[in-house]
C-alpha cells in the first residue's frame, strides 16, 4: 500500500498477522509527533565524511544505457534519499553500489565508485564481503520461509560463527531493528506469520546481523501501512547513528522526514543533489522544483 501522509490525513491502519489483527489510528497528531521526533534537519552534518564516492557512473542493460554520468558522494552516518519518477534509474543506481547488478546478465557499469578506500568496481573486490558491508533491504519484505531466529542467524551460520555468537548477534540485531520485544517469545515461529511491518523490520535485522557499514533501502515502506511506516522511519533515524543509509522513496514527505541529503534523478541523470532542506525549500533546478511540487512524476 502506498502511504502518503499529508497533514490532513486521518486514517485507520489495519493489517493482519496470521491470526492476529492489529488496528492502529494514524492520526494527524501521531504523525506530527513522529515528525518532531525524527526532525532530520537537526541531524544534518555538512562536514560528514564521504563513505561511498560515486564518480561518473554510466550503466547499461545490454545496449541500453539507463544511468548517465552520475556522481554522488554518500555521506557517513547521514541518510541520503533518492527520489525521482518511476523508471528514472533509482533502483539500478542503488544496485551499482554493492554490485547487485552483476547478478543480471548483460549488464555493464562504467565509472568509479569507492567505499572507504576500496574500489567497488575492481575485479579483485570480494563481492560477497562487499554485499555484507553494504547490505540491502527491498521493497517487499522477503523473509525466508524459516523461523524468525533462523532468518537472522542465516548469514552468521554461513560465516560459520559459533552457537553462542549467533544467539547473541540475533538478539542484538533484533533489538537494533526495534522488533525484539515483539518476537522474543516466538523466535522459533515462522517469519511468515509476522505482519508486513514486522517482516520488514526482521529483514532489517537480517541485514544488520552481518554487521554492515551501509544499508541500501529500496522503497522499504511502500508495502506498509502508515503506522508500520512511521516505525521504520523512526528506526532509520536511530540506525543512522551507526550506519550510513541510502533510501529510495516515492513518498516526498518521507524523504523530507528521514533524510539529511537528497538526490533527484530524472531519465537516468542525477539532476540535483543537496541537503534535503535545500532540495525541498530552495531547489536550484527547475526540474527538481517541478517534481517536488507534483507537476510531473
Ligand atoms: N533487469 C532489467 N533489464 C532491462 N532493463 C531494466 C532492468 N531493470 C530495470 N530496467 C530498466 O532500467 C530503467 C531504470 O529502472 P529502475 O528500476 O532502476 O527505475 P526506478 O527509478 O527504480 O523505477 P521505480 O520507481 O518504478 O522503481 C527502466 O527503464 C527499466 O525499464
Ligand atoms: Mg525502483
Amino acid at each position: 500500500m502506498e502511504t502518503h501522509l499529508n497533514s490532513s490525513q486521518q486514517s485507520t491502519a489495519t493489517y493482519t498477522t496470521g491470526a492476529v489483527k492489529e488496528t492502529a489510528p494514524a492520526t494527524t497528531e501521531a504523525i506530527e509527533e513522529h515528525t518532531m521526533k525524527v526532525n532530520p534537519s537537526r541531524n544534518l552534518n555538512l562536514e560528514a565524511g564521504i563513505k561511498i564516492n560515486i564518480q561518473h557512473v554510466n550503466f547499461f542493460y545490454s545496449a541500453r544505457q539507463v544511468l548517465f554520468d552520475v556522481s554522488l558522494p554518500v555521506r557517513e552516518h547521514q541518510v541520503t534519499a533518492l527520489i525521482g519518477p518511476s523508471g528514472c534509474g533509482k533502483s539500478t543506481f542503488l544496485r551499482t553500489l554493492n554490485r547487485m547488478n552483476d547478478l543480471i546478465p548483460g549488464t555493464r557499469t562504467e565509472g568509479e565508485a569507492s567505499f572507504d578506500d576500496e574500489n567497488i568496481y575492481d575485479s579483485s573486490t570480494d563481492v560477497v564481503l562487499l554485499r555484507q558491508r553494504i547490505g540491502m533491504v527491498f521493497q517487499r519484505p522477503n523473509p525466508f520461509p524459516k523461523s524468525i531466529f533462523d532468518n537472522v542467524a542465516y548469514g552468521l551460520q554461513v560465516q560459520g560463527k559459533s552457537k553462542k555468537v549467533i544467539e547473541e548477534t540475533v538478539e542484538q540485531s533484533l533489538r537494533g531493528a526495534a522488533i525484539w520485544d515483539e518476537v522474543k517469545d516466538r523466535l522459533k515461529a515462522s517469519a511468515l506469520g509476522l505482519s508486513g511491518g514486522q517482516q520488514q523490520r526482521l529483514c532489517i535485522a537480517r541485514a544488520l546481523a552481518v554487521r554492515p557499514d551501509v544499508l541500501l533501502m529500496d522503497e522499504p515502506c511502500s508495502a506498509l501501512d502508515p503506522i508500520a511506516t512511521l516505525k521504520i522511519e523512526e528506526l532509520i533515524t536511530a540506525l543512522a547513528k551507526e550506519y550510513t543509509i541510502i533510501i529510495v522513496t516515492h513518498n516526498m514527505q518521507q524523504a523530507a522526514r528521514v533524510s539529511q541529503y537528497t538526490g533527484f534523478f530524472l531519465s537516468g541523470k542525477l539532476i540535483e543533489y543537496a541537503p534535503t532542506v535545500d532540495i525541498f525549500k530552495h531547489p536550484k533546478k527547475k526540474e527538481t522544483e517541478d517534481y517536488i511540487s507534483g507537476r510531473f512524476g
